[in-house]
């Protein structure tokens, strides 16, 4: 789009409240953001070391409406100018997707405004591209995507691989998504808060672990993850696959027809091999000794737990951190290498970690694919995301009905 036409293009409030942080944001052309405004809870739940649904729905409730206001304000807009408004669906906190949910509805019926139902997931994904139109505006280009593409969304719920295919070369209109893997348990982000909470470190976990990491041997402490089996994926089939990828155009994806090799996660035995190390090593009474001096600060910094952390602790955060990374690039790489991916986006709250990028940087580079991430703001939940993927539904009229409702399970296809 060119710098004279975003000008005109339409204008969408993102509304987001799926898990802790309430986020609203106005969008111009599914990329200029006017404003984003997020309301992180992390104050309520840092006691609990990890999101307590019923308090995030009430925060949720609480924090909605002057976001929304703040947000519109910043903007220069009120409701009367919106061309839409977009509110993610799902998947996330029942009640705390309820929450937004119910709020947009009765928002656009109020405003005569349509709305559009975004998955949470999508959104992630819209994070990335709406930094490449950035830039590929502010060059004088157009954005160079290339199908099939695969995205890894890695965040507190999720680890998810989707294979992503556009209905024309550009990527300008609709995609579809394949899920080619995810996490059979807990998900990467989850692994880094709890692990974090059982070191007594403070939360969210993967901010603090990413800082404290850089201080400690990342190769002193040997992580093994399980290799996990599936039935439908063996070498043939997985090269099949890729050649049948790579024969087929963009706009007619012939093996979107085939199932795909999976890929799978598990993170739920990595917190357990910490903590029987934990045990095993006599760490427990500086763990306690630590939480105690961070109980009560709302938000815990690196440099306030810093020096709370000897030698030996700082090992352990830094060979779990570098266990993660590995696991999450060899896994993605492999599952690209498999669907015939032509280019990789890195998205979600973990996408924020810096040995995660830098890794990935590394090994996909020498590969030859593409990388992208959004930058670190986008990469956890906000409501620019929302906005961003809901524009090319506005532009295909792709409205909610009245009665959608939330749902926790949203899957995205
Ligand atoms: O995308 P997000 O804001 O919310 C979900 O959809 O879950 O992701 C939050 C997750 C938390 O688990 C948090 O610990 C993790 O992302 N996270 C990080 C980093 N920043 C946030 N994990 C590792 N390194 C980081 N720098
Ligand atoms: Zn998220």
């Amino acid at each position: 789009m060119s710098s004279s036409s975003i000008n005109l293009a339409p204008i969408i409030l993102g509304i987001e409240s799926s898990c802790d942080e309430t986020a609203a944001a106005v969008v111009r052309g599914g990329e200029e953001i006017l404003a984003s405004v997020v309301l992180s809870q992390f104050a309520t739940h840092q006691p609990f070391g990890g999101v307590v649904p019923e308090l995030a729905s009430r925060e949720h409730l609480r924090a909605l409406v002057p976001v929304v206001r703040r947000a519109l304000e910043e903007a220069g807009q009120n409701y009367a100018s919106l061309d839409a408004i977009a509110v993610t669906q799902g998947p996330g906190l029942a009640g705390a997707l309820l929450v937004g949910v119910s709020f947009a509805k009765a928002l656009a019926y109020a405003e005569d405004k349509p709305l559009i139902a975004v998955n949470h997931l999508e959104g992630h994904i819209h994070a990335v591209l709406l930094e490449q139109k950035q830039q590929a505006r502010a060059a004088g280009n157009t954005t160079a995507l290339r199908f099939p593409l695969l995205a890894l969304v890695v965040s507190g719920g999720h680890t998810h691989l989707y294979l992503a295919h556009a209905a024309d070369e550009a990527g300008s209109g609709g995609w579809t998504y394949q899920n080619v893997g995810h996490t059979r348990d807990d998900a990467a982000g989850e692994a880094f808060d709890k692990v974090a909470k059982l070191l007594g470190l403070g939360y969210p976990g993967g901010p603090l672990i990413d800082g404290l990491a850089a201080h400690g041997d990342d190769r002193a402490v040997k992580f093994a993850f399980a290799q996990l089996k599936h039935p439908d994926r063996n070498p043939q089939g997985a090269r099949k696959y890729a050649a049948a990828v790579s024969s087929s155009p963009a706009s007619q994806p012939g093996a979107r027809t085939t199932m795909p090799p999976r890929v799978d996660f598990s993170y739920s035995g990595i917190k357990t091999a910490v903590l029987r190390h934990v045990e095993t090593h006599a760490m427990l009474a500086s763990i306690e000794a630590r939480r105690k001096a961070l109980a009560g600060i709302a938000k815990v910094t690196v440099s306030e737990v810093l020096p709370l952390c000897d030698a030996h602790t700082l090992d352990l955060i830094a060979s779990f951190q570098r266990a993660m990374v590995e696991d999450l690039v060899r896994k993605t790489l492999t599952a690209a290498e498999a669907c015939g991916a032509k280019m990789l986006f890195v998205t979600g709250g973990v996408a924020a970690n810096s040995a995660l990028r830098g890794h990935f940087n590394a090994k996909a580079t020498a590969l030859g694919l593409p990388v992208h991430f959004p930058s670190r703001p986008l990469s956890t939940d906000n409501a620019a995301m929302i906005a961003a993927a809901a524009y090319p539904k506005f532009l295909a009229n792709l409205f909610a009905p009245a009665d959608f409702s939330a749902e926790a399970s949203l899957a995205l296809r």
